[in-house]
């Protein structure tokens, strides 16, 4: 098996949401200097990077992807300092450190926003984003139809009159890439984190930045379009505000200014938060002289399912294939989606479906992306409405987000369970029961699910490294099969159990005796 040229091409990244990791001040809201204490633990757990959501100054009405100045970090979460620290201490540790960077939009804070309503209409300091006149009498209609990402319509309107530009939440005004400042902007910002060391960016909204210049209207008939995996008879909804051929060259010129800071075991990446539609078009964020990295999301909205799960892998596989495209990226949960367990039915079912699920993302070619929290194999939590702080509830009522970003349980038997010092709930408080879950109470249980994704990941680098693409997975009934040199990887999606394929067993996601039990996955050798 082909081994991997750098590190990034096989590296398991682990998902730090900052303000729910570890608090090192006791305000309730996790920190920097609390992740720099927990480090131990994620060189312990055995991943080779961690990717920390946004720490820098920041109103949070989006928690942080409301960027109000690039260069410093939020009060909240610690200095400048506390962020060096941070990164010196992950890389004593041979640990990577890739950090969020939030292109797309500012906050309404933000310099460029301030200055852009106190010039007014017609102003170079409103040509970095993206007002309009509106529509209708006296313009009292937004300019087109499109709808913001979390409800409701991706425009407002000023007192004087002009409307903006926000796919997300009214706070997070769209920067207008044709405007070349903005591109000059976020190159100084990509050097100023290169020299402080960061081995990395994660690019929030990457298949956002550039809107068909037009701004024309999006053709409604098409949203109910489900893309299929396939190259032929395709329908694909109409989105001028995405996948804007144009925003390519952006990532062109990013990996020129990555290139310049080190390469091999120094390369410094960038990773593709693009939500595109097919994964031929993610695979185009990824080719060679682009971004490192995309995630693939298409595993996200997969069913618990043999089939489903085969064609993932194969078609993801056969996508990077077509693009000469970076190795593909694997994963299952982060902080914007209903955590997997959950997704998978909840209980004990869907812990061990989970688990399962784990197990073959783990061995397969490329990297793969973890959050936190799922090494202890946390649940979605039913946030009570009065505790939600998710922007898109606001705007749509619906629950949103926050049921996958309550803070971690490090030990304990009440809230916060040792997530930051003092006896208070933290920003989003935590269930009553989560005592049996902590990591203290799973570190010394051999069946605990954070021992298992230790064992998974020691296994990992012994038995399935690299980068070949020759993998091939199969679903023969309820049953998925992966094959990776002189490891197979079964899955049990049935109802029952079905005896093991001959073989040693390298690594189980639950016990397995001469039956692979269902809601099980296995390594064999
Ligand atoms: C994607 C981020 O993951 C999400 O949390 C955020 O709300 C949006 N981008 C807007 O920045």
């Amino acid at each position: 098996m082909t081994t991997a040229t750098t590190w990034w091409q096989e590296a398991v990244v682990y998902q730090v949401y900052v303000r729910s990791f570890a608090d090192a001040d006791g305000d309730g809201v996790g920190d920097l200097p609390g992740i720099t204490s927990r480090l131990p633990y994620l060189r312990d757990l055995g991943v080779d990077a961690l990717w920390i959501t946004p720490f820098y100054t920041s109103p949070q009405k989006d928690h942080g992807y409301d960027v109000a100045d690039y260069r410093d970090v939020d009060p909240l979460f610690g200095t400048l300092a506390d962020a060096d620290e941070l990164i010196d201490r992950a890389h004593e540790l041979g640990l990577r450190v890739i950090v969020d960077l939030v292109p797309n939009h500012t906050s309404d804070q933000h310099a460029w926003f301030q200055a852009a309503l106190a010039a007014g209409p017609g102003s170079s300091e409103r040509a970095r984003y993206l007002f309009r006149e509106g529509k209708g009498r006296a313009g009292a209609k937004p300019p087109n139809n499109w709808d913001s990402i979390f409800g409701g319509p991706a425009w407002t309107r000023l007192d004087d009159g002009s409307w903006y530009l926000h796919l997300f939440d009214s706070t997070q005004p769209d920067l207008d890439w044709r405007n070349p400042e903005v591109g000059d902007m976020f190159e100084g910002v990509l050097r100023f984190w290169l020299e402080r060391g960061v081995d990395g960016f994660r690019v929030d909204v990457a298949h956002g930045l550039y809107k068909e210049a037009s701004l024309r209207d999006q053709d409604r008939s098409s949203l109910s379009a489900t893309p299929t995996g396939s190259m032929v008879e395709r329908v694909l909804r109409d989105e001028p505000m995405w996948e804007q051929p144009e925003v390519h060259d952006v990532y062109r010129r990013w990996r020129r200014v990555l290139e310049e800071y080190g390469d091999g075991e120094t390369e410094r990446i960038g990773v593709a938060e693009a939500w595109t539609q097919t994964a031929e078009s993610m695979a185009e964020f990824v080719r060679p002289d682009e971004l490192h990295q995309a995630f693939n999301f298409g595993w996200l909205g997969t069913d618990w399912s043999a089939r489903e799960f085969a064609k993932v892998v194969n078609g993801s596989i056969a996508a990077l294939a077509t693009a000469d495209a970076s190795p593909p990226t694997w994963v299952l949960s982060n902080h914007d989606v209903i955590r997997h367990p959950t997704r998978y039915g909840g209980g004990a079912a869907g812990l061990a479906r989970a688990r399962a699920a784990t197990l073959v993302m783990l061995a397969l070619p490329g990297s793969a992306y973890l959050y936190q929290g799922e090494e202890l194999g946390l649940e979605q939590v039913d946030v009570p409405p009065e505790a939600r702080q998710d922007p898109s509830w606001f705007r749509t009522g619906e629950p949103g987000r926050d049921g996958c970003r309550v803070p971690l349980p490090w030990s304990g038997d009440a809230p916060p369970y040792g997530f930051g010092p003092g006896d208070g709930q933290p920003w989003i408080p935590q269930p009553d029961d989560w005592s049996g879950i902590t990591v203290a109470a799973q570190e010394d249980d051999e069946g605990s699910t954070l021992a298992f994704y230790r064992r998974v990941l020691a296994a990992r680098t012994r038995w399935v490294r690299g980068t070949d693409l020759d993998c091939v997975a199969e679903a023969r009934r309820h049953l998925l099969f992966v094959r990776r040199g002189d490891v197979t990887v079964v899955l049990n999606a049935g109802q029952r159990s079905v005896a093991l394929p001959a073989g040693e067993v390298l690594v189980s996601s639950g016990p397995v005796t001469d039956r692979l039990p269902a809601n099980t996955a296995v390594w064999l050798r």
